[in-house]
């Protein structure tokens, strides 16, 4: 069922459904049961939030379902999303709510809270052998205005959902960027125990980088 392509490799053991989890642009038309729509939106809902609030909302079309919808979002994309996005059998726009429900206040933690429950959804995806990919390529104006979003929610990324495909589904470049080994920073270019690095510190260049 996981998704046997373009596995991470890292420096420490993890859960494997995180190593297995990508951002593929290839997608199999195959269609995506409600059922399974419902398992990993469901799963989106689990990640922690600030005060509980819940911040994300995610406006979905799917190209078998709501073709006018699909289409609509994917003009929204930037052109070079648009080239392989418009295969993807889901495409989704992930928007945060700025402010609090009990008060109004500002939620300076929104998008934080949104990038959460996207990243949950997207490895309970790769659970289920489909794929996220994420993509910051495309004008968040036009989906407020096409879809009448509301002032106090940001339109922060969008995503493509499916069933990842093989490779040679994609023209070059993409077909080889597909297949390009991922690669990860080291934890020791991320993580300072006890004080941020200084330049006298041995760690100063690597995080740096
Ligand atoms: C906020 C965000 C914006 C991104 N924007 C794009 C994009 O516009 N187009 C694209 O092809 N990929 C986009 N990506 C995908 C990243 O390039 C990808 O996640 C990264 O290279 C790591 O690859 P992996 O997800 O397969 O591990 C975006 C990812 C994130 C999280």
């Amino acid at each position: 069922m996981a998704d046997p392509t373009n596995v991470l490799q890292l420096e420490y053991e993890i859960l494997p459904v995180l190593t297995q989890r990508r951002s593929p642009r290839a997608y199999l038309d195959t269609p995506v049961s409600t059922e399974i729509l419902n398992r990993i939106f469901a799963a989106g809902t689990s990640a922690a939030s600030c005060i509980g609030e819940q911040p994300w909302r995610y406006l979905a079309a799917s190209q078998a379902e709501q073709p006018e919808a699909f289409a609509k979002l994917l003009a929204t994309l930037k052109p070079f999303n648009q080239v392989w996005a418009k295969k993807a059998p889901v495409l989704v726009i992930g928007l945060a709510k700025r402010t609090f429900a009990k008060d109004g206040n500002p939620n300076d933690f929104a998008r934080h809270d949104l990038g959460q429950a996207t990243a949950t959804l997207a490895i309970q995806a790769a659970e289920l052998g489909l794929q996220v990919h994420q993509m910051g390529g495309f004008t968040a104006d036009e989906v407020r205005e096409g879809f009448n979003v509301p002032a106090d929610f940001d339109i922060v990324t969008a995503f493509t959902l499916g069933y990842p495909g093989p490779a040679e589904l994609l023209e070059e470049p993409l077909r080889s960027r597909e297949l390009t080994p991922r690669s990860r920073m080291p934890v020791g270019e991320i993580l300072f125990w006890g004080a941020w690095p200084t330049p006298e510190s041995e760690d100063f260049a690597e995080a740096q980088k």
